[in-house]
C-alpha cells in the first residue's frame, strides 16, 4: 500500500469533536457522567470522520494554495472547480451533472436545513426513512415542520423501503418532501436502479420533491455501484441533490458540500439567500481530491473492506446472537445485539459506562433502531479489534 492507514494518529489538542465534543454531543443531557476508564482511553467510534489522515494529494494542495500567502475573499469563478466536481461523479458514478445547476454550501447540514424550509410551507411535513441520521429531523424541527416516518424493513441484516408505506404516507397531500439518503446512513444500504425508480415515480406521482443526500455515494465496497437519483430521472426538476468530499476524503472540517438544483426557481432563491464566499483552502482541497483523490480512495477501499470483514468474523465467532451484514456503503457498521441487551434504552451510554467505547446507540437516529450500535471503522485495524474485543467483553459479562 502506498497510503499508510495503520497509523494512530493522536487528536486531542485539535478541537476535534469524536474527541472533545462527546460529553456534550452524547450525554448533554445528564450533568456529569463517569466512564470505567479516563476519558483519554475512550475508544472513538462515534461521530462520523475518520481517524486517517486525507491523501497527501490534498494536504499538497491546500500547502500550496497556502504558499501563495493571500487568502483574500474568494467565490468560484474558475471552471475547473465544477468541472472536476462533474468529471469525478461521471467517472464514478457514470452521470454528468450540469454546471450550472451547482451551488455551495457550509455543509450538507446547513443545506438541509435551509431546503426543508424552502420546500415545506406552514403545516407541510417532511417525511423520512427510519432509522435515520438524526439531522434530518433536526432540519425539519428546526422550521417546525412535522417529519413522518417510514421505517425500512429488516431482513437478515439487509434495509428495504416499504413502498406500501410510503405510498399511503405521500398519498397525504400535506407531505411534501422526502430527505432522502442515498446511500443510507445508518444501514449503508445502497439503493438499487429498480427501488430508486419506484421511490421517485411514487413521490413525483404525489408531488413530493426529493432531497437525495449522497453525501456516502463514494465510500463504497469494492465492486459496488452507486446511482445518482437524479440519473434514474434526468429531466426532473423535483431532485435536490447534495454532495461533498467531505466524508470521501476526511475532509468535514472544511466546511464546503455542493449542492444541484436543476429546479429553477428554487435555485434562484438559493442564490438570493447565499453570499457564495468559499474558503480558499477548501476549494484547493475539494478540487484536487477531485482531480487526483481516486488512487488514495482505492486504497481506502480496500482497507475499509478489510476492516468489514473482521468485524464480521469477529462477530461471527465472538457473539453469535448479534445481527449484521457487511453494507454496501459508508464506514460504519449497523449491528444489531438487541439478542443481548433487552431492557438498556440508552446503549450510548451504556456501552461508553461499561466497556470504555464511545459508539452510537439506536436511540440516536430517530425511530426503528431499538437494539442497534452504529461503529464507525475508518480508524486504523488496531482500534477497530480494541472496540470490539472491549464490546464482546461488555455482552458476553
Ligand atoms: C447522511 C449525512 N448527511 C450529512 C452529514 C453531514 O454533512 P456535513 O458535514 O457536510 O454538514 C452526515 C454526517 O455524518 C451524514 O451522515
Amino acid at each position: 500500500m502506498k497510503y499508510d492507514f495503520d497509523k494512530v494518529i493522536e487528536r486531542t489538542n485539535t478541537n476535534a469533536v469524536s474527541v472533545e465534543g462527546f460529553r456534550d454531543y452524547l450525554f448533554g443531557e445528564y450533568d456529569k457522567v463517569d466512564f470505567s476508564v479516563p476519558d483519554d482511553d475512550l475508544i472513538k467510534m462515534w461521530v462520523a470522520d475518520m481517524e486517517f489522515e486525507t491523501a497527501p494529494e490534498i494536504l499538497g494542495a491546500i500547502r500550496k494554495r497556502l504558499d501563495h500567502g493571500i487568502l483574500g475573499y474568494t467565490m468560484i469563478f474558475d471552471e475547473s472547480y465544477h468541472h472536476s466536481l462533474i468529471s469525478w461523479i461521471d467517472n464514478r458514478h457514470g452521470y454528468k451533472f450540469q454546471p450550472q445547476h451547482i451551488v455551495s454550501s457550509r455543509g450538507v447540514i446547513p443545506a438541509l436545513f435551509y431546503l426543508v424550509k424552502k420546500l415545506c410551507a406552514p403545516k407541510e411535513k417532511a417525511l423520512i426513512m427510519t432509522p435515520s441520521y438524526a439531522f434530518f429531523k433536526h432540519a425539519a424541527d428546526a422550521n417546525e415542520t412535522e417529519t413522518i416516518y417510514t421505517d425500512l424493513i429488516s431482513n437478515q441484516g439487509d434495509f428495504f423501503m416499504n413502498f406500501e408505506d410510503i405510498e399511503a404516507k405521500t398519498a397525504d397531500k400535506s407531505v411534501t418532501t422526502l430527505i432522502f439518503c442515498n446511500p443510507h446512513n445508518p444501514t449503508g444500504r445502497v439503493w438499487t436502479v429498480e427501488e430508486l425508480r419506484q421511490l421517485g415515480e411514487i413521490c413525483f406521482t404525489n408531488g413530493v420533491t426529493i432531497i437525495s443526500d449522497e453525501i456516502h455515494c463514494d465510500i463504497l465496497r469494492s465492486g459496488v455501484t452507486f446511482t445518482p437519483m437524479q440519473k434514474v430521472f434526468p429531466d426532473s426538476t423535483d431532485i435536490v441533490t447534495c454532495v461533498s468530499a467531505s466524508k470521501t476524503f476526511n475532509l468535514a472540517g472544511l466546511l464546503l458540500a455542493n449542492v444541484i438544483i436543476p429546479n429553477e426557481e428554487l435555485r434562484n432563491q438559493w442564490n438570493n439567500d447565499h453570499l457564495p464566499i468559499e474558503n480558499p483552502l477548501s476549494v484547493a482541497a475539494y478540487q484536487a481530491a477531485y482531480s487526483l483523490g481516486q488512487p488514495w480512495l482505492d486504497e481506502l477501499t480496500l482497507y475499509l473492506d478489510e476492516n468489514f470483514r473482521l468485524v464480521k468474523e469477529f462477530l461471527t465467532k465472538n457473539l453469535p446472537k448479534s445481527k449484521f451484514k457487511i453494507p454496501d456503503s459508508t464506514y460504519l457498521a449497523w449491528i444489531d445485539v438487541s439478542a443481548y441487551i433487552t431492557d438498556i434504552d440508552d446503549l450510548t451510554l451504556h456501552f461508553a459506562q461499561n466497556a470504555g467505547i464511545l459508539l452510537e446507540g439506536g436511540k440516536m437516529f430517530v425511530a426503528n433502531a431499538d437494539g442497534y450500535i452504529r461503529l464507525n471503522l475508518a480508524c486504523p485495524k488496531s482500534r477497530v479489534l480494541e472496540g470490539l474485543n472491549r464490546i464482546s467483553k461488555c455482552l458476553n459479562n
